[in-house]
């Protein structure tokens, strides 16, 4: 497969081995697979009436993660056992996510920030610690629309409408953004989605 663009994860060639479908050699080809799989898990999603307590834990992210891989991915919904480029110690994963999530169901609780920003804080910060070998940007906005739109009831973010896997404007953009909020600085972030 082509070496990944500029902030993906790499995927090792222990998780390689857990693809699913062997007719797969191209990442063009891989890419087709997931989205039809994330398409799915979209569907999956809308269906389900949540709140934030629902979905702000461990068990829901992992169960949304494994709705949008497990046609490809044999650890499709398993949090990370090997270190990545970007994110925490594999070991600390589990207990990240559940300070991030008792943060966020505290902001929900108290309105602490804005329905966006809540959303946009929460994605940040999960993939950030990035729980899962590959898969962790698309997963981090599912999450964020799930928030938005079924949480919060409102609209989902656009993300530009823009293809964010391969390496375009609006990608760059987007990884600028995320390198500020890494720096504590959530407003790029906030325009851009
Ligand atoms: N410096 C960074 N800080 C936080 N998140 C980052 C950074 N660089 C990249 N990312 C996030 O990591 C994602 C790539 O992780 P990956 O697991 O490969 O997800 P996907 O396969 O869905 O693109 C990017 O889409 C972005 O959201
Ligand atoms: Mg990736």
């Amino acid at each position: 497969m082509d070496p990944p663009e500029e902030g993906q994860t790499l995927v090792s060639e222990e998780e390689k081995a857990g693809l699913k479908i062997k007719m797969i050699t191209l990442q063009r080809e891989l890419d087709v697979f997931e989205l039809q799989n994330i398409a799915k898990a979209r569907k999956w999603v809308k269906k389900k009436k949540v709140s934030a307590v629902d979905v702000l834990n461990e068990a829901f992210l992992k169960k949304l993660h494994q709705h949008m891989f497990d046609d490809v991915w044999k650890w499709a919904g398993k949090f990370r056992q090997s270190e990545k480029n970007i994110g925490v110690p594999w070991v600390r994963v589990a207990r990240e996510v559940k300070v991030l999530c008792d943060d966020a169901q505290f902001w929900v609780e108290h309105e602490t920030f804005p329905p966006e920003e809540i959303a946009l804080r929460f994605k940040h910060r999960l993939v950030s610690i990035h729980c899962f070998p590959n898969g962790n940007g698309r997963h981090a906005r599912m999450m964020a629309d799930v928030l938005m739109e079924q949480v919060f009831g409102l609209a989902v973010f656009s993300w530009r409408a823009g293809d964010l896997i391969s390496a375009t404007e609006e990608r760059k953009m987007y990884i600028a953004a995320l390198r500020a909020a890494d720096r504590g600085d959530i407003g790029p972030l906030l325009d851009f989605a």
